[in-house]
């Protein structure tokens, strides 16, 4: 998820840009970049000659903000680009805009090309050369390419045959030599918005990074194309028809823009979950079949795998459970699960034949980085799963595999986790499916029900309300025991997890088999006991675990599957989740209980974006 802001019309645009990509920073603040068209000043008057220049930098906007005081850069027309990256690491080379060969076109984007790879290696064929590492660089290479054949100069027409050529996701903004008024752009699946003002029109991936300029905006959708310049908009659909559409009113501040209109950013990361998790699986499940090949693993190796050791911390801990769970069934390769502060103090013993999973959303947990170290200096392989690319973790593990989840602004992890689970479930089924142990129809079967969790995940959003009602009547409660088995288990450690750290309640998530070995000390009728019990193998027993705490004036909140009617003799409150197969339950029911404790803890005025006494990284002991 990057940040893009553009402008032309009739102001000088460096400080338009920089201030947009100041109020984007949420989005991505790894690098940044400008790049404005300004009149080469050896040309002629009367018979001006266009050059791009760019301005890049690793870092925050600020970095980039002291470069351009150094810089004169005139133009009222450019594009801008703050990253988060996603192919190459955060440097100044990798940084956006990137040009083509000649420097005459410049390109920002934000998204993942899925085929950049290939589409590098046929364009190096044809003399293309290449300097930075990311997927990006292959569009302005592109465009240099159509435009020079088909397409009669123009650079709407090569963006148009650019959109057909690429797989993936994007929202492409390109600029010219040639036509120095002018911003073309592109959009699939990206966000990618039109400003319109009488000084001139812009382009951004949000409105906060225009707000200051105007409030008319219109949406571009997956497909489309659009020309903007100073005082025109035209918008065509994938087949090259121009579209009409007029622009909408906003009312937002700029503070209420940022969180997309949600109260807070931990509510808007909540909701981006159906797309964290299609991003998740972009490029990984094609055409009915899963690629994972960032597991640098040979087939071989693979199949020799005697063990699998997983460490995180917090709420990336509950995703490796999930893990030990898909992959022991699926994979059938034992795996163990440690908490990384417990890890790297116990003189761990690394065994010959075991694949090192460390899970960190941050990538910076300094737990987990100590325990990575620790593991590798005992000759450990170690394979990171992580949402920030250049990360500690990252630089110093054996391979990775990024989340794609996007920034996550709010403390507490909600789109990262289910990107995590995501990420557990593929490397389950792929380990699986290459030591033969699935069959074909049981691995396509689990593969369509994947590519469905985005859309489930979506129904249940849909459903919020609900569980803000059932949040209402239940947060002056002061005891909370989350129960689950199997799949639910991991769940229910995260429900209590989540609603302790925002809503600093007590709350506990439990196997629910322990409760008779302890816990059920506690329940009594100031107890609310949240069961995750959708439809699985261990369903009845999750409903006598439940009969046994209700039997003690415990209030019952149970989260189920569809269509169960049984339920209803058991609890006082239910929220119903589509079903799936039962190892991908997991996923969906973390949702409702993220939601539910996001709503108690705004029936208590917390803070939940900043709760107290936590961090985003934890890189202290
Ligand atoms: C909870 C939360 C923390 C983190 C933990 C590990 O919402 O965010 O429990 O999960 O601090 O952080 P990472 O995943 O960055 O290693």
């Amino acid at each position: 998820m990057c940040g893009i802001v553009a402008y032309t019309g009739i102001k000088q645009c460096k400080n338009i840009l920089l201030n947009g990509l100041k109020r984007l920073e949420y989005r991505g603040y790894d690098s940044a970049g400008v790049g404005i068209l300004s009149v080469n000043h050896s040309s002629k008057i009367k018979n001006p000659v266009f050059e791009i220049k760019v301005a890049k930098e690793a870092g925050k906007i600020k970095v980039l903000e002291e470069l351009l005081k150094d810089i004169e850069m005139q133009g009222v027309c450019g594009i801008g680009h703050t990253r988060w990256a996603t192919h190459g690491e955060p440097t100044q080379i990798n940084a956006h805009p990137h040009f083509d060969c000649k420097q005459k076109i410049a390109v920002v984007h934000n998204g993942i090309i899925e085929n950049y790879a290939e589409i590098r290696e046929e364009l190096i064929k044809k003399g293309h050369i290449f300097i930075s590492q990311t997927d990006t660089e292959v569009l302005p290479h592109l465009l240099e390419g159509y435009l020079k054949s088909e397409t009669n100069g123009s650079l709407l027409v090569a963006m148009q045959k650019l959109m057909k050529k690429i797989r993936g996701s994007g929202a492409i903004v390109a600029i010219s030599v040639e036509k120095p008024n002018e911003i073309i752009a592109g959009r699939i699946a990206s966000p990618l918005i039109v400003g319109t003002s009488r000084d001139g029109n812009f382009l951004a991936s949000d409105m906060p990074a225009v707000l200051d300029h105007t409030r008319l905006f219109t949406v571009i959708n997956d497909y489309e194309t659009v020309c903007v310049t100073r005082d025109k908009v035209k918008i065509y659909d994938s087949n090259g028809k121009l579209v009409q559409r007029n622009p909408f009113k906003v009312n937002w501040s700029i503070e209420s823009a940022e969180k997309g209109g949600y109260e807070d950013f931990m509510l808007k990361e909540i909701f981006e979950q159906p797309y964290g998790i299609k991003e998740t699986m972009r490029g990984r499940l094609l055409d009915g079949e899963l690629n994972f090949e960032e597991l640098n693993l040979t087939d071989e190796q693979i199949k020799n795998l005697k063990k699998i050791q997983i460490i995180a911390c917090g709420t990336s801990y509950h995703a490796a459970l999930t893990g030990k769970l898909v992959i022991e069934k699926w994979a059938k390769i034992p795996v163990e699960v440690e908490i990384s502060s417990e890890y790297r103090y116990r003189d761990p013993i690394v065994d010959e034949g075991c694949l090192f999973i460390a899970i960190t959303q941050s990538g910076e947990t300094i737990d987990t980085l100590a325990a990575i170290r620790e593991a590798r200096g005992k000759g450990a392989k170690v394979m990171a799963v992580t949402n920030v690319v250049g990360s500690t973790v990252a630089r110093e593990s054996d391979s990775v595999i990024y989340t794609h989840a996007g920034p996550e602004v709010g403390v507490c992890a909600t789109k990262t986790f289910s990107a995590q689970i995501m990420v557990m479930y593929l490397t389950g089924l792929y380990l699986s499916k290459v030591k033969g142990l699935i069959k074909q129809e049981n691995y396509e079967r689990i593969i369509e029900e994947l590519k469905m969790i985005p859309n489930k995940v979506q129904i249940i959003l849909n459903n919020a309300e609900r569980l803000k009602k059932i949040a209402d009547e239940t947060y002056k409660y002061t005891c909370f025991l989350f129960l689950g088995r199997i799949y639910g288990f991991p769940m229910a450690l995260e429900g209590a997890l989540k609603l302790k750290e925002i809503s600093y309640i007590h709350a506990e998530g439990y196997a629910a088999g322990e409760m008779k070995h302890g816990p059920i000390a506690l329940t009594d009728n100031k107890t609310v006991v949240v069961g995750v019990i959708p439809q699985d193998f261990v369903y009845e027993k999750m409903i006598s675990n439940l009969q046994e705490v209700r039997a003690r004036n415990a209030k019952i909140f149970a989260i189920v599957s569809e269509g169960d009617k049984n339920i209803e003799k058991y609890a006082d409150y239910i929220f119903t989740i589509p079903k799936t197969i039962e190892e991908l339950n997991g996923i969906l029911t973390v949702i409702p209980l993220q939601l539910y404790a996001y709503y108690i803890a705004k029936n208590l005025n917390r803070n939940v974006d900043q709760p107290r006494n936590l961090a985003k990284s934890v890189t202290v002991e």
